[in-house]
């Protein structure tokens, strides 16, 4: 079967699966307070399903896959799907993006049903911060990063967006908290998708500037980290600890994207800032065949758009990102 190939001729080689579009933080530049334009269950995809989107996507050459949400942890056995997903003989790398809160719970589990690596969402080291950007308590989120480092999942990604006046003076601190417990650190700018981002916008930092400052401090070698994902490493001398620059804004890295998105109700977002889609859900309860299916997903992947249009339209994306889980 011929690989994926988008009209610009990148290559889709990752899935991002969102396995729900809830979650129990509400960072303020995600998702409204008091939000509750949830999908119904009824419209989820069930595990089947999920799992035989993943296994067509396989089969047409996606071998990495990433679980996210919302929060994926807050769906129902997160850890009987990551064991089925992980058993596909073509899936090279099965990876977990959350906030962490549930994670000292579930994390030797996710170890042992195959998930390598997570990425962890963290803005601050301050309880009252934290709670102040998420509605959410910070110990949890600490406790459930101990039992990642204890399970053995590695590496383990903290994903830190920096917001001018909010967290921008803790981006010192965090650097030492994972240099302390031996995390990868990225820095991500503030995206306008949703009402919710474009709030946060006006907090806006370029990171240009904070890898400046950090250069200061620290001595930055030029570093990487495999993957090939968008962002861009300089290694702290003297340590292996990375960190990681992610510039959507400042620098925008879709020449090389090899990403598509599955929402949990089945359909396929072909890029984080333009509304294209196309729903797999109803073909799936149609009974589509195997063949029909990958028909289907390479239809979408022929409407995957060149770039993002952050900076020039900046009003583009209506939903929220916990839609489709960054
Ligand atoms: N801008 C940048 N990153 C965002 N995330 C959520 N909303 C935004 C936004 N508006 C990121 C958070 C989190 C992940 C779920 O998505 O960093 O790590
Ligand atoms: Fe939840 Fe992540 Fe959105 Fe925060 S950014 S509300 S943790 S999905």
């Amino acid at each position: 079967m011929s690989k994926l190939v988008d009209p610009f001729q990148r290559r889709i080689e990752y899935v991002r699966v969102s396995v729900t579009d809830r979650c129990d933080l509400r960072c303020f530049y995600c998702m409204p307070e008091g939000f509750h334009g949830f999908e119904e269950p009824e419209d989820w995809l069930t595990h089947d399903e999920i799992e035989r989107v993943v296994r067509a996507f396989t089969a047409m050459g996606v071998r990495r896959i990433r679980l996210t949400g919302g929060e994926p942890l807050v769906r129902k056995n997160l850890t009987g799907l990551a064991t089925r997903l992980a058993a596909l003989p073509e899936l090279d790398d099965l990876s977990l993006s959350t906030n962490a809160t549930r994670l000292a719970k579930h994390a030797a589990e996710l170890q042992r049903a195959g998930v390598s690596r997570i990425n962890v969402s963290l803005d601050s080291l301050k309880p009252e911060v934290f709670k102040e950007i998420t509605k959410g308590k910070l110990e949890k989120v600490i406790a459930g990063l101990m039992a990642a480092k204890e399970a053995g999942l590695s590496p383990v990604k903290i994903n830190m967006v920096v917001m001018n006046g909010i967290n921008d003076d803790e981006v010192e601190s965090m650097v030492e908290f994972c240099l302390e417990h031996g995390f990868t650190l990225r820095f991500i700018e503030t995206m306008p998708v949703g009402d919710t981002g474009r709030n946060a916008t006006d907090h806006y930092v370029d990171l240009a500037d904070i890898r400046k400052r950090l250069a200061k401090r620290f001595d930055l070698l030029p570093g990487a980290m495999p993957g090939g994902g968008p962002a861009r490493y300089v290694r702290v001398a003297g340590t292996d600890m990375n960190i990681g620059f992610i510039t959507p804004i400042s620098q925008h890295f879709c020449d090389t994207c090899n990403r598509v998105r599955l929402s949990v109700d089945g359909t396929l977002f072909l890029c984080l800032g333009q509304e294209d889609r196309f729903e797999l859900r109803p073909l799936l309860r149609a009974g589509i065949s195997d063949a029909g299916l990958e028909e289907a997903i390479r239809t979408a992947i022929s409407l995957k758009p060149e770039r993002h249009e952050f900076r020039d339209k900046p009003d583009q994306v209506i939903r929220f990102m916990s839609m489709t889980g960054g």
